[in-house]
């Protein structure tokens, strides 16, 4: 494939594409999705990488945060995605408590995403080496997750900038991750400087959040990207106000109804 985007559409983009993407110094978009419909689009329109993140729990089921979603829950959520889509490379997010425990137990969870959902590859947050290792060596794509890392949110003390002092440790655990044989590292909310050491020191792909423009690619949650969510995050630019869009459809087809102007002529049948 010679793009990303453009490049053939014949099959899925696979991690060698992405490895290939961060040599030519290729950018590219990764985006959340949690059903077929957002799936599809972002498909349309070129989008390589879609991630089924834990994400879900909030911006889809409704939770506080990310650590509630079940792996049961996410899993028809990908499968969903992954029947969207025809060109994307679909990555299932591992939920907390279903990894941490051992490399075992991470294997299993990801060997349920590939063969109940169809998923490509999954992604895990922190420096999981032994797990990293494993998956890899079982034939399964890990992207990794570093800086920020929403599961650990009580631990942090809550969704704060990591590595303005302890950026080393960020960067040396970025190396570890390369080396147990991850295709790609996400950096989310840390300085854009140190997202740009570790891209420059890595040969796989860096994938920013609140990482500033440096990093190989960048991921966005739909929700925050289209103007969705009610309070977005900093990090994140509605490129569309659809939570308007929608309010507004929504109160004109109710008026609609309860003024009998819908459904019209062209609406019914005789
Ligand atoms: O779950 C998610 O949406 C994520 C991205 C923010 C990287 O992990």
């Amino acid at each position: 494939m010679e793009s990303l985007y453009g490049g053939a559409t014949h099959r899925r983009v696979t991690i060698l594409d992405l490895a290939a993407a961060k040599k030519r110094g290729e950018k590219w978009a990764m985006l959340t999705s949690y059903e077929s419909m957002t799936a599809q689009i972002f498909d349309e329109a070129g989008i390589p990488v879609l991630l089924v993140g834990d994400s879900a729990g909030n911006n889809f089921l409704g939770g506080e945060n990310t650590i509630a979603v079940t792996l049961d829950e996410m899993i028809p959520l990908t499968r969903a995605v992954v029947r969207g889509s025809h060109r994307a490379l679909v990555i299932a997010d591992l939920p907390f408590g279903s990894y941490e425990s051992s490399p075992e137990q991470a294997l299993a969870t990801s060997t349920r995403f590939f063969k109940e959902a169809g998923a490509m590859g999954v992604k895990l947050e922190g420096a999981h080496i032994a797990t990293v290792e494993k998956l890899v060596a079982s034939g399964i794509p890990v992207m990794g997750h570093l800086g920020l890392t929403p599961q650990a949110l009580h631990q942090l003390g809550g969704y704060r900038v990591q590595g303005r002092t302890d950026g080393d440790s960020i960067l040396e655990a970025a190396f570890a991750l390369e080396k147990a044989g991850a295709f790609a590292i996400v950096l989310e909310l840390i300085p854009g400087e140190l997202a740009q050491k570790i891209t420059n020191a890595l040969s796989i792909p860096t994938i920013g959040i609140g990482a500033g423009n440096r990093c190989d690619a960048q991921v966005l949650v739909w929700t925050d990207l289209m103007g969705i969510t009610k309070n977005p995050p900093k990090l994140a630019k509605a490129y569309r106000n659809l939570r308007a869009e929608m309010l507004a459809a929504t109160t004109e087809y109710s008026n609609d109804v309860r003024s009998g102007t819908f459904p019209g002529e062209e609406q019914t049948f005789h």
